[in-house]
């Protein structure tokens, strides 16, 4: 049986005090301002929604991993409610040591609470501490995608303790795109693996192998799916114990009628660095010590017709070492690809952000995920605990269905 939880435009908000839980955790420069706020900007709808309809709104998040208790100057939230301040053009004060008081400020006005990784028991769930800030919540709101993995107290034991729970307009389309994306597709379903490591993406590999059209690997997993099928990889990043795993996937991949892409050039490097010498050539002419650092010209040619007649695409991880220039082309390519497919298109990840704002992309992806390790968690297959504490919370009656 499919189960439901609550949307925060299904609720009465007016007068009401909101607690939401959003994933500011973004990069700081060592200056210690904010280096991309694109986690902000996507929660600025749901913190206008709640403000417009008169609600008193608290928003609380995490920055990195501190100790609790014992926050330091660098974990402060300081330079993102300044930057949250400048996108909302108010004020929005910084609240402090908010575990045993009341932090609701007045309804239409609204607030930041310091890094929620410092209340003792934020990161053991404890519901204790769960109880304790309910006392000041009358509609929690999870908004957080990208730490929807975390089973932490403002993730979890919260939802189940305020009176009611539901998902934030980011996490609920974050949601929907994954679903449409994943469980009921368009095909043919296409999924992009790249990266360095088989080791880190070996669950996703594995599920996806049950459910892809075609899934593309690149990067170091692309390595090792080429040393396993006897081709020499130089002085390659690859994983030799997980070339057994490498053949499982692929073998898999051909009993269901699906397509496994492998490049069928290279561009190798005699090191690895921006200056070193770069050569390209097939696949089974690697030379010794040679560097594998991206696909080919003549693979990087299939990649648009591949991708062309698929009704989805998700995708994950570069083709190459897309951050220096002789390595960018294979993720490029790529990109351009996938942003000229019809396919509906879903991207994460750190790097591949990173890779779609590099390449200016973004406009042609049809859902660009803020989730790294949420994001794989749920191409996993797995149930983010932060939803399942949605599913569970006691009023989750209505709403979106998982
Ligand atoms: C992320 O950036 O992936 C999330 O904010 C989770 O952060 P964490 O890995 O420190 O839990």
């Amino acid at each position: 049986m499919s189960r439901s939880f609550l949307r925060l435009a299904d609720l009465e908000l007016a007068g009401r005090r909101v607690f939401m839980r959003a994933d500011f955790n973004v990069p700081m420069t060592a200056a210690g301002d904010v280096a991309d706020d694109s986690r902000i900007r996507a929660t600025l709808p749901g913190i206008r929604h709640c403000l417009e309809r008169g609600a008193s709104l608290a928003i609380a998040s995490h920055l990195g991993r501190p100790t609790e208790g014992a926050l330091a100057p660098g974990d402060s939230l300081a330079p993102v409610a300044a930057r949250l301040a400048s996108l909302l053009g108010r004020p929005v004060p910084l609240v402090k040591d908010w575990s045993n008081r009341d932090f609701a400020p007045p309804c239409g006005e609204l607030v930041m609470l310091e890094n929620c990784r410092g209340n003792p028991g934020e990161k053991a769930d404890d519901p204790a501490l769960a109880r304790r800030l309910a006392r000041y919540v009358d509609v929690y709101v999870n908004d957080a995608f990208g730490t929807a993995h975390r089973k932490e107290c403002t993730l979890s034991a919260l939802a189940t303790e305020a009176p009611l729970a539901c998902a934030g307009p980011l996490l609920a389309a974050e949601l929907d795109a994954l679903g449409r994306a994943l469980a009921a597709p368009r095909r043919p379903l296409a999924a992009i693996v790249g990266g360095s490591k088989v080791s880190t993406k070996l669950a996703v590999l594995e599920r996806l192998a049950e459910q892809v059209d075609l899934l593309i690997v690149g990067g170091g997993i692309a390595n090792t799916f080429i040393a396993a099928q006897g081709h020499g990889v130089g002085a390659s990043l690859y994983e030799a114990d997980l070339m057994p795993s490498a053949r499982r996937i692929g073998e898999r991949l051909a009993q269901r009628g699906a397509r496994l892409w492998l490049p069928t050039d290279l561009v190798c490097a005699d090191r690895f660095g921006a200056d070193a010498e770069v050569r390209s050539c097939s696949i089974d002419a690697v030379p010794d010590d040679w560097m594998i650092l991206d696909v080919g010209p003549a693979s990087r040619a299939t990649l648009t017709p591949a991708l062309a007649s698929c009704g989805t695409v998700v995708w994950n991880g570069p083709l190459g070492v897309f951050e220096l220039a002789p390595f960018a082309a294979g993720t490029r390519a790529l990109a351009a690809a996938i942003a000229a497919s019809p396919a509906f298109s879903i991207a994460g990840g750190g790097d591949t952000l990173a890779a779609i704002a590099g390449f200016d992309v973004g406009d042609g992806i049809d859902m660009i995920s803020t989730g790294g390790g949420a994001f794989l968690e749920f191409l996993e297959g797995r149930t983010l605990p932060a939803i399942a504490a949605l599913l569970d919370a006691r009023h989750g009656l209505a709403g979106a269905t998982v």
